[in-house]
C-alpha cells in the first residue's frame, strides 16, 4: 500500500503538477484534512509557512520519516510550497471522539500553562506561520513526536521546541498529547 502511493505520486510529479499539484497523493494517507491513519498527522488548516519548512526539512533529510523523505525527494522549490498551499486549505480537523477526563484534561492545562505553549503556540493552540497548531492534532502522533523533540531524534527548523520538550516528563507528554488531540483547533492562519 505505501509503495504503490509512492510511487503514483512521482508519476504525478514526473507529468509536472508544479502550478496546481493534485494532493491526491498526499489525502490518501492525510486525509482532506482529517487524517484518519495511525502515526500520519492532519495538515488541514495548518499555517503554510510551518508546512513548507517540513517539506523542505524532508527533503533535505534534515527531519527523518518515511515515506516523507522519499516523496519531498524530487520536489523543486515550488512543488514545496505549492503542495503546502494546497494541503493547508483543506478544513482544520475535527475530533469526533469521546471528551476528555477532567482530571485528565486539567493536568494537561498545568503542563501547558508551565512551559507556556501558548507563548508560541497562539492562545488557541493553532499556530502562525512557522509554528504549527497543535490542538487537535492525532494523540499518537502528537505523543511520539514530542519524544521525537526530546531525544532530538527529531531536529526542528530551529532549536526551540527541542529545548520545551527537553523539559517534559514522559507522564506530561503523554497527558499533553490527550488533552490537545481533544480540543477544538480554531479558525486556520494560512
Ligand atoms: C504513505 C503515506 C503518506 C503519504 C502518501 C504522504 N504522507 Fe506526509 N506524512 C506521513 C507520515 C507517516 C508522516 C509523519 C512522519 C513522522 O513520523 O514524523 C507525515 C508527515 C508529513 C508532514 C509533517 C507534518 C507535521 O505536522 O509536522 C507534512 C508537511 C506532510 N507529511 C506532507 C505531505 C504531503 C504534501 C504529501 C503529498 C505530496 C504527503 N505528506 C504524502 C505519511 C504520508
Ligand atoms: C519557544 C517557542 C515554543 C514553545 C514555548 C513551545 N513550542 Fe512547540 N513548537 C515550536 C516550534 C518553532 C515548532 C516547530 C519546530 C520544527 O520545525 O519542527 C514547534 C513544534 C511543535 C510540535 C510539532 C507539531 C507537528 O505537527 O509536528 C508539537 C507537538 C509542539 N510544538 C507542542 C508543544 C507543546 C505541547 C508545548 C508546551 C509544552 C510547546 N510546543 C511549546 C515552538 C514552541
Amino acid at each position: 500500500m505505501r509503495l504503490f502511493l509512492v510511487a503514483a505520486f512521482a508519476v504525478t510529479l514526473a507529468a509536472g503538477a508544479t502550478a496546481a499539484p493534485s494532493i491526491e497523493a498526499c489525502t490518501g494517507c492525510h486525509g482532506a484534512g482529517t487524517s484518519q491513519s495511525e502515526g500520519v498527522p492532519s495538515l488541514g488548516g495548518m499555517p503554510a509557512v510551518y508546512v513548507t519548512n517540513q517539506l523542505f526539512m524532508f527533503r533535505e533529510g534534515q527531519r527523518k520519516a518515511e515515506p516523507m523523505n522519499a516523496l519531498a525527494e524530487p520536489m523543486s522549490d515550488e512543488d514545496l510550497q505549492a503542495y503546502a498551499a494546497a494541503i493547508v486549505a483543506l478544513p482544520p480537523p475535527a475530533y469526533e471522539g469521546e471528551p476528555g477526563e477532567p482530571a485528565r484534561m486539567a493536568r494537561a492545562e498545568a503542563a501547558i500553562g508551565k512551559h507556556r505553549c501558548a507563548s508560541c503556540h497562539g492562545r488557541d493552540l493553532g499556530g502562525d506561520k512557522g509554528i504549527p497548531r497543535i490542538a487537535g492534532q492525532r494523540e499518537e502522533y502528537l505523543g511520539r513526536t514530542l519524544s521525537a523533540y526530546k531525544t532530538s531524534e527529531r531536529a526542528g527548523f530551529d532549536p526551540q521546541m527541542n529545548e520545551v520538550a527537553g523539559e517534559l516528563s514522559a507522564a506530561e507528554i503523554a497527558d499533553l498529547a490527550y488533552a490537545l488531540a481533544r480540543r477544538a483547533p480554531g479558525p486556520a492562519k494560512p
